[in-house]
């Protein structure tokens, strides 16, 4: 009989220590009482160090500790409406976090329960990185889907702009001449609507043609701090007569950027001039204008206003060719998807969010250029 007990003690002995699942069998107070080897390198501890002296909660994260004690108090009293199974941070030896999953299943009258870990924090870590990837993955596939959708529509530009252009400048050289030597009201507005329909289709063309990239572009080492302030100049007169305030904020110690400075000029007035006409309706607010380095590679360039904004379900449209949520008559919907294209054309990226408080922000980056 003895002999029986004994090998019966070897035997599951072997199966605790062997399984090569990390168990610890805990007492009413929540003690460890007994923990195989697993355990040690699980938790960076001997097993001669925890077993009756240590409490196991303290090897949980300390921000989870309190709910997986209130857990474990409920089943001790002999609550059934919690899950066997679940998912706890653990704190190791060394401080670093392990994600564990632990199985509790209570020992029939002795007031005991085993708790099995199954070490998860690789897969959760490997899965992560999926999820990372997979993310990467659909941004990319938004950006082959964006450029595919420029190509198509830079065809069409560079097919149709070229044959547009030159009646265009006739009519525009002839509406000209025609206006200087009329005098009477009627005449002289009939013939100013054809000449602001004309600069109207002249704009559109050479909208198309700068985001179908068949301008020139020419890049010089320049710094964006000036540019900005150019820019500022040509828009002054729009402001005249309004409360617009502009606010520009620039790092010191800004880096130069490489640029077509008079294409990152046209992307940049699309952008300010997008935020005055948000703030029109508003009938007063703010521009800000930051320029700083964002990291050791890029320059960061934010336009945030404190316009009317644009509704979430807008927001990732704002870009496409041909979007507007403006009168007609005076928007093509071609401002943004230019300065897009212009930017993406120094291998800058361009995102549009929503301004904390109100309105929309802009956030700009270029590469910056090394000393
Ligand atoms: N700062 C902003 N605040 C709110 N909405 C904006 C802002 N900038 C752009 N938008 C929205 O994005 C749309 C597209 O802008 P985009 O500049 O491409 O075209 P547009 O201004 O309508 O016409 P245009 O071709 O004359 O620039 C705008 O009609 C507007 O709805
Ligand atoms: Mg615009």
């Amino acid at each position: 009989m003895e002999q029986k007990l004994r090998e019966s003690e070897a035997y599951y002995k072997a199966i605790f220590e062997y399984s090569g699942t990390a168990i610890a069998i805990l007492d009413e107070e929540g003690s460890i009482a007994m923990a195989n080897s697993p355990c040690e390198s699980m938790f960076g501890v001997t097993t001669d160090e925890v077993c009756g002296k240590k409490s196991w909660a303290e090897f949980v994260a300390e921000d989870q500790r309190e709910i997986v004690k209130a857990k474990y108090r409920e089943r001790m009293i002999g609550s059934n409406r919690l899950p066997s199974c679940y998912e706890v941070p653990i704190v190791t030896r060394d401080s670093s976090i392990r994600h564990v999953i632990m199985n509790v299943v209570s020992i029939q009258q002795t007031g005991k329960t085993v708790v099995s870990f199954t070490d998860i924090t690789d897969r959760k870590q490997d899965h992560e990185e999926l999820q990372k990837a997979y993310r990467q993955l659909q941004e990319m596939q938004a950006q082959l889907v964006h450029s595919a959708r420029l190509a198509v529509v830079g065809q069409l530009a560079s097919g149709v702009a070229h044959e547009i252009r030159n009646p265009l400048a006739i009519i525009i050289q002839s509406v000209d001449y025609l206006q200087s030597l009329l005098s009477s009201e009627p005449e002289v507005e009939a013939v100013q609507m054809i000449r602001e329909a004309s600069w109207r289709a002249d704009k559109i063309v050479k909208d198309l043609l700068r985001l179908s990239g068949q301008s020139t572009f020419t890049l010089t080492k320049s710094d964006i701090r000036p540019l900005v302030e150019e820019v500022l100049v040509l828009i002054s007169g729009q402001l005249k007569c309004t409360k617009i305030k502009i606010v520009t904020q620039y790092e010191e110690d800004l880096p130069d950027v490489r640029i077509d400075v008079n294409q990152m000029k046209q992307a940049l007035i699309n952008m300010v001039m997008n935020s005055i006409d948000a703030i029109m309706p508003l009938g007063e607010g703010t521009i800000m204008i930051t320029a700083e380095r964002n990291g050791q590679e890029k320059v960061r360039l934010v336009i945030a206003d404190t316009g009317t904004g644009i509704s979430d379900d807008l927001l990732d449209r704002i870009f496409d060719p041909f979007f507007t949520t403006k009168r007609k008559e005076k928007s093509v919907g071609l401002g943004l998807s230019t300065a897009q294209h212009i930017i993406e054309r120094h291998n800058g990226r361009i995102r549009a969010e929503h301004n904390q408080g109100k309105g929309l922000r802009l956030v700009v980056d270029l590469p910056a250029v090394r000393n």
